[in-house]
């Protein structure tokens, strides 16, 4: 079956069918994530933390971000493809627009992501100018750790509120097909799923949101440090890597013994 476009994603939205998106960053796991049904693969920044091994999203470059959604995309068929913009790759209008062709030429991918709230609009407006699909991400916007103070839930103020309100507006009027709503309230993500035509994609925000993120190590127990709560663990795939591999050790060592030793030299 063909691959699905921004106007499926449309459709689903306008139908009130749900939308199943997980991340992905290499060609085996997309696959499998794929023909279990997911409707869209993000290949996330989040690839600095879980693939990489770095404590935030800072380090990763438009490189690690081509390589990786390049592998996905050879790893996919159905799936529509949301390449991450990492950090300090859509500083401006034109600095965005280089790094965004770039994404699209050399990966293959549908679209691109972009954290971030009024400051992006104009960053989106010119992308989409370009005829590249936009997917939006507000509510806490992992790049700005730093400046936000850290990792926690945002909405729950009327002012943030309110701010949050206004931006998934202007970023829908900007022209983005879809926005992710991480950590947003969950009364505050029902309202803005409501306010827009696009689809909301939440994650950590609630169910009455039009579609759910997961990172898919967090899904599966794929990980060596615990989930974020909101991120129930589907499977404890760790466990099963840990008795395969401590039954491949142990028999490895007892099955070569004893061991065939060097004749000593005459
Ligand atoms: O990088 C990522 O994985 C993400 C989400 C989980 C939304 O941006
Ligand atoms: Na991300």
């Amino acid at each position: 079956s063909k691959r699905l476009t921004t106007r499926d994603i449309s459709a689903m939205r306008q139908r009130g069918e749900a939308i199943a998106m997980l991340t992905a960053y290499d060609a085996t796991m997309a696959s499998l994530v794929e023909s279990a049904g997911v409707d869209m693969i993000l290949i996330g920044d989040s690839l600095g933390n879980v693939v990489l091994g770095h404590e935030t999203t800072l380090p990763v470059t438009l490189d690690d971000m081509i390589r990786h959604a390049s592998a996905v995309k050879r790893g996919s068929r159905r799936a529509l493809l949301v390449c991450d913009m990492p950090f300090g790759s859509v500083t401006d209008p034109q600095i965005a627009v280089q790094n965004a062709v770039r994404v699209m030429k050399e990966t293959g991918v549908e679209a691109v992501k972009i954290e971030g709230g009024l400051a992006v609009v104009p960053m989106v407006e010119m992308l989409v100018a370009q005829g590249i699909a936009v997917m939006a991400h507000i509510g806490l916007m992992p790049q700005s750790v730093h400046q936000m103070g850290g990792y926690y839930m945002h909405g729950k103020d009327e002012a943030s509120a309110a701010r949050l309100r206004a931006e998934a507006k202007a970023l829908e009027a900007a022209g983005a097909f879809a926005i992710v709503l991480e950590c947003v309230t969950p009364a505050l993500a029902a309202d803005i799923t409501r306010a827009l035509t696009i689809p909301t994609i939440g994650i950590g925000s609630g169910k009455d949101c039009a579609g759910q993120v997961l990172v898919v190590n967090d899904l599966i127990g794929l990980s060596v440090t615990p989930p974020p709560s909101f991120a129930k663990p589907r499977a404890d795939v760790a466990a099963i890597i840990r008795a395969a591999v401590g039954d491949y050790v142990a028999d490895t060592k007892a099955e070569r013994q004893p061991i065939p030793m060097p004749r000593r030299a005459e």
